[in-house]
């Protein structure tokens, strides 16, 4: 892979069917979300994949999806081991009493793939700065984050580098769970008060 981080030009015939069949089981509103995704991306292979809140047909392998704030962002496959943060878009369906907004975008999140002698490892960061809530990107040249508001910086763990805010980036939790026999990626995807150290959920 080369460090644009474009999965399309990197991918094996392997993940290219696992994409495919990713792609197309989530129909035309992935479509609906390039376009309000891509400018985000900033130089970046993105993948946008609209999470549904859904439960798995079979969990097992690091865990089972018991709660339910977990989504499903899509197979491990697609997700290249090469350590680099990818952005996603985070997509729910809007629900009231009398209507139901399928793919409404709820927010932004990096994902990043390593491998241990365990296995895969994945984790997840939200890219709201906890600062003042601005979009943070990732600098793959200075292999940081960046938040372009207030020049906050961030590890790629998360750790502040420098800058105003006073927390590092938000971690969500991640779980793998093997469903057909693949890997699947999920994220409990959470918003947290921003311009604070303490890491505070919002309602
Ligand atoms: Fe990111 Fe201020 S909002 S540094």
């Amino acid at each position: 892979m080369n460090r644009s981080g474009d999965i399309k030009r990197t991918a094996s015939p392997s993940d290219s069917h696992h994409r495919r069949s990713f792609l197309s089981s989530i129909g035309a509103v992935l479509f609906g979300s390039v376009a309000a995704v891509f400018p985000l991306a900033a130089g970046w292979g993105v993948l946008v994949d609209p999470l549904r809140r859904q439960r798995p047909e079979k969990a097992g392998g690091h865990g089972a999806v018991a709660d339910p704030k977990f989504v499903r962002v899509g197979l491990l496959a697609m997700l290249p081991d090469d350590g680099l943060p990818r952005q996603f878009a985070v997509m729910e369906d809007s629900v009231d009493a009398w209507t139901r907004i399928p793919g409404q975008r709820v927010g932004t999140m990096f994902l990043c793939r390593t491998t241990s002698d365990k296995g895969p490892v994945v984790t997840a960061f939200s890219s709201t700065c906890p600062h003042l809530g601005c979009a943070v990107d990732f600098n793959a040249a200075a292999n940081q984050f960046e938040c372009p508001c207030h020049k906050s910086a961030f590890a790629k763990d998360g750790d502040k580098l420098y800058g105003p805010t006073l927390r590092g980036l938000d971690p969500l939790p991640v779980k793998l769970v093997d469903s057909n026999g693949q890997q699947e990626i999920w994220v409990a995807y959470e918003r947290f008060r921003t311009g604070v150290a303490e890491r505070i959920p919002l309602a």
